[in-house]
């Protein structure tokens, strides 16, 4: 092992014995401490599922990117893995940034961003980015094989790159900033070494649409093509783009070799406050799968006093609706953690709170929309979060309240059309991710309730509430 990567697993072997857990993730993936930041390199290969995500193992907060490691046979239970990359060649020197994995004939290869800061350490307006190269015959141990595309002149910010094979060549897209624009860049390779431009396929247009556009992944969905993104600098308007940076999509076509032609605009992808950085992959039977970060840049984050920050969101499924939405719900793989099943059936409340128990995790019910004239009704965790109808304003609405480190404030959607509003909720010790409609809408938020305040219950204000099929479970941990 290289001295810098046997360096940091000291390190997190330090670390992970100081590490409190009262925040800490039962079912999504975590580091065993430190900080991390987006997925990368989601991969199923070999038969093994792989995560990798940013890491920084030296301790809570961001600083020179790892990539820490996690395998699972069943996408649902994980395993640590050694950390996979650590920064330190000239071309890598301040971070191996973000990216992908591939197949290539058996051989798991990373393909990510090496990151180095010319002026002083932080300043974004001097920094050099190149696409790099990592190989592992083993699934576990990785060999640099250094830079393999370097930014055009004129393009500082050239990152993120998203590899996949289709009509006999390797395409890779990558993240960009030109002229204080966001764009994503498209590259065509025969041997994932020698990259050839092949155009621009998305761009802002003016600053409201972004500075820097991160993270691209570019897909087919059903019959449409996504490019999806995670622009920096959106502009709010009313209630979307509200968190500091956004992540969502473009729908379209793209044949190779021709423009993308986009149908639709750009649509965030989840509603909640903790959501970025998203990543899909193929699972073994084709299903397009999702992990994000599920967390935003400068928020307090209060389990850095714990030793350890950042987590991935639970595994998703996406599907394209007849409307041409793009639909996120969770992996039915996760079905796989569900322990005894609790019912209630129907729970009528009228002006009052009904206690449904601690330890659950999963959450499914359906709020009767056409029966429920309470002005607010809906679920609760412990004080620290509430999930509600708000009948005037005809909003869901996802509100988190903890001062303390000053996360209070809401999240909604528009109530879709119907009666009724079918809501799966999952809850762990630090999180809340909704999915509505079978997947119509989603809101995902990091929560922080206390010790012994964390029972969910349902709630009506105001008025009578009718939920049905109303069930729950209390989910097994990831962690082998
Ligand atoms: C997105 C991002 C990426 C970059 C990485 C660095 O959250 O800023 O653009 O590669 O994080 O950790």
């Amino acid at each position: 092992m290289r001295k810098t990567l046997a360096q940091a697993e000291q390190m997190i072997e330090a670390l992970r014995a100081q590490r409190q857990d009262a925040y800490y993730p039962r079912f999504h993936l975590a580091a065993q401490a430190g900080w991390i930041n987006d997925p990368n390199g989601l991969i199923c290969i070999n038969g093994v599922y792989h995560a990798f995500y940013q890491h920084h193992p030296y301790d809570e907060n961001w600083g020179p990117m790892h990539w820490a490691h996690a395998t699972s046979n069943d996408l649902v239970h994980w395993q640590h893995q050694p950390i996979a990359l650590a920064p330190g060649e000239d071309y890598d020197r301040d971070g191996c940034f973000s990216g992908c994995a591939v197949d290539d004939e058996g051989v798991l290869t990373l393909i990510y961003t090496g990151h180095v800061w010319l002026g002083k350490i932080g300043d974004d307006d001097q920094v050099r980015e190149v696409q790099c190269l990592a190989t592992s015959h083993d699934g576990v141990n990785f060999v640099k094989q250094g830079p393999v595309l370097a930014a055009p002149p004129g393009i500082q910010h050239f990152r993120d790159p998203k590899v996949w094979r289709e009509a006999g060549s390797w395409w890779m897209v990558i993240g960009a900033k030109e002229n204080q624009l966001g764009q994503v860049r498209l590259y065509r390779s025969s041997d994932l070494r020698d990259w050839q431009f092949e155009r621009i396929i998305a761009q802002a247009q003016d600053a409201a649409q972004g500075y820097m556009w991160e993270c691209p992944d570019f897909f087919p969905l059903a019959e449409q093509q996504v490019l999806l993104f995670s622009p920096q600098g959106l502009a709010a308007q009313g209630y979307r783009n509200r968190n500091r940076f956004q992540s969502g999509y473009l729908l379209g076509h793209w044949q190779p070799g021709q423009d993308f032609t986009v149908t639709q605009p750009f649509c965030e992808l989840d509603a909640g406050h903790d959501f970025y950085a998203p990543q899909t992959f193929t699972a073994a039977d084709g299903r397009r799968l999702l992990f994000a970060w599920m967390d935003m840049w400068e928020s307090a984050m209060p389990s850095k006093a714990h030793g350890w920050a950042g987590a991935l969101t639970v595994p998703r499924e996406l599907s394209l609706s007849a409307q041409g939405k793009v639909l996120m719900n969770p992996a039915s793989e996760l079905s796989a953690l569900r322990g005894e099943q609790r019912q209630w059936g129907a729970v009528n409340c009228h002006n009052q709170q009904q206690i449904l128990g601690s330890n659950l995790h999963e959450l499914l019910m359906t709020v009767n929309l056409a029966a429920s004239e309470a002005e607010r009704c809906g679920m609760a965790v412990g004080k620290a979060a509430r999930l509600y109808v708000d009948h005037q304003a005809r909003r869901l609405v996802l509100e988190r309240f903890s001062p303390e480190p000053g996360l209070c404030g809401c999240r909604s959607i528009g109530l879709p059309g119907g009666d009724t509003l079918r809501l799966r909720i999952f809850v762990d010790r630090s999180s809340i991710e909704v999915f509505v409609n079978q997947g119509e809408a989603c809101l995902t938020s990091r929560i922080y309730p206390a010790d012994g305040d964390r029972h969910l219950s349902l709630f009506a204000e105001a008025g009578s509430a009718q939920f049905t099929d109303v069930q729950a479970w209390e989910l097994a941990s990831i962690w082998r």
